[in-house]
């Protein structure tokens, strides 16, 4: 049986979590992984708040150093958030040669190669399963399950928040502004919602999954990032008429050493599996070259299925002494990120109703190179609308066809344009 003594930084909902699942399954945790994992220390800001977890006093403590200049401290565990001070005190605990477990994704989409370098020359290891996806254990399973495979390819639902939004919108038909109140009432939103409604959570979290499927560091500067602030109850009920579902997606592709990484609302067909994760549920539907198509389903946040992705990682980090780095072994190959992808489009307009109005916006499309799929009319008078669904095109070819179609008198506004990915 082997003792460790962990430190905790943040005692939230993340760190409250925790708390309860080394404590309820400590017995288990000792028979089978033959660890005695004891919390020795918890750095909070408020001493005297009120804890959703039963704590010693004795063990809280309101200076990092402590913690971090405890020669016992084996591991140090970090569930504040946000990017400072928490990325100085991962950094000090590396440098000091204590391995890291967090699930700050700020912090390691901005300064996980820093973090990797440092945890390599001390020796100690750096988990970051909770990250990502909250409780799906993601990352292990493409580190440790999936090394035989190439990843060409993947999508995932990776925002609890916008996708508990999107599911409303489209089960009620209700408008955007209408289901933020409602989430942030049931707290599945927070009172300031910008990250997550605007994609920056998400971006973060594509970050790094693309930099461990792609095994190349995807810097945040190369995700490409787009909320759902400007889908509308009639983008919703277009999809659904036209056999598609709108999910916030963050897609990744690598295609030779050409790597794209976007996150944005995105149709996908009604029969895609990613269509069926309603709610605050996370799913990731991945493609191997040998393995084909897989999909991971589950929590991506709350207080115990965070903590199921921290505990896992809190004891392969006490059974890695050596230290693990999930970085090391990348291909060093020159990567260029792709801006001008291939996709298809969805695009809706407010047009004049006279006729030939179809055949001169055609014209604009063709024009660019952008050929069309499928076209509905819908509404007269000044409700008059266009919905076009088009074939494959590059993104700055799209891009051109709409600008051009700003000076063209037949369109009154051009109101949506949404990716669609089969
Ligand atoms: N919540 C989730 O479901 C979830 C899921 C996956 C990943 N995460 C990530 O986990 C991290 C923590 O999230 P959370 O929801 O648990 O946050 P939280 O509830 O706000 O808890 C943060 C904790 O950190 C402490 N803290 C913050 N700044 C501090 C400072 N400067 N000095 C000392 N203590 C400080 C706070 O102390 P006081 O309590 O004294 O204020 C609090 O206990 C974030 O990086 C988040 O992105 C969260």
């Amino acid at each position: 049986m082997r003792k460790v003594k962990l430190g905790l930084l943040g005692l939230g909902t993340v760190g409250s979590g925790v708390l309860k699942v080394l404590r309820q399954n400590a017995e288990m945790i000792k028979r089978s992984e033959g660890l005695d994992i004891n919390v020795g220390w918890v750095l909070v800001r408020d001493k005297s708040k009120k804890r959703a977890v039963e704590i010693d006093p004795s063990v809280l403590t309101t200076d990092a150093q402590v913690i971090l200049n405890d020669p016992e401290v084996d591991l140090v565990a970090e569930f504040m958030g946000g990017e400072e001070p928490a990325f100085t005190y991962i950094r000090e605990a590396l440098k000091k040669g204590k391995s890291v477990v967090t699930a700050n994704k700020e912090v390691i989409a901005k300064h996980g190669d820093v973090l990797e370098r440092e945890a390599e020359k001390s020796g100690a290891g750096l988990y970051f399963e909770a990250s990502v996806a909250g409780g799906i254990p993601i990352i292990k399973t493409i580190k440790r399950s999936l090394q035989a495979n190439h990843i060409l390819k993947f999508m995932g639902i990776i925002n609890g928040t916008t996708n508990y939004i999107l599911t409303r919108m489209s089960e009620e038909g209700s408008d955007f502004n209408a289901v933020l109140k409602e989430a942030q009432r049931l707290g599945y939103a927070e009172p300031d919602p910008t990250a997550d409604i605007e994609g920056l959570d998400a971006k973060f979290k594509l970050s790094i999954l693309s930099t461990i499927c792609f095994r190349n560091q995807v810097p945040l500067e190369n995700v490409y990032c787009e909320g759902i602030t400007k889908v509308t109850a009639e983008d919703i009920t277009y999809a659904q008429q036209l056999g598609y579902g709108i999910k916030l997606l963050a897609i990744g592709k690598k295609n030779g050493n050409r790597i794209e990484a976007r996150v944005h609302p995105t149709f996908i067909p009604l029969s895609h599996p990613l269509c069926a994760v309603r709610d605050v549920y996370n799913a990731i539907f991945l493609e191997g070259d040998a393995v084909g198509n897989l999909m991971f389903y589950g929590r991506g946040a709350g207080d115990l299925p965070t903590a199921s992705a921290v505990v896992s990682d809190i004891i392969t980090a006490c059974q890695n002494q050596g230290g693990y780095h999930h970085r090391t072994g990348m291909d060093q190959e020159d990567v260029i990120f792709e801006q001008n992808w291939v996709s298809r489009y969805y695009v809706r307009m407010l047009v004049y109703d006279r006729p030939g109005v179809l055949g001169e916006i055609a014209g604009l499309f063709g024009k660019h190179g952008v050929s069309l799929e499928s076209v509905i009319q819908k509404n007269r008078g000044d409700d008059a609308s266009l919905i076009f669904i088009t074939h494959e095109a590059h993104e700055q070819f799209m891009v051109r066809a709409l600008e051009d179609m700003k000076g063209c008198t037949a369109i009154s506004s051009i109101e949506s344009m949404i990716r669609v990915e089969r």
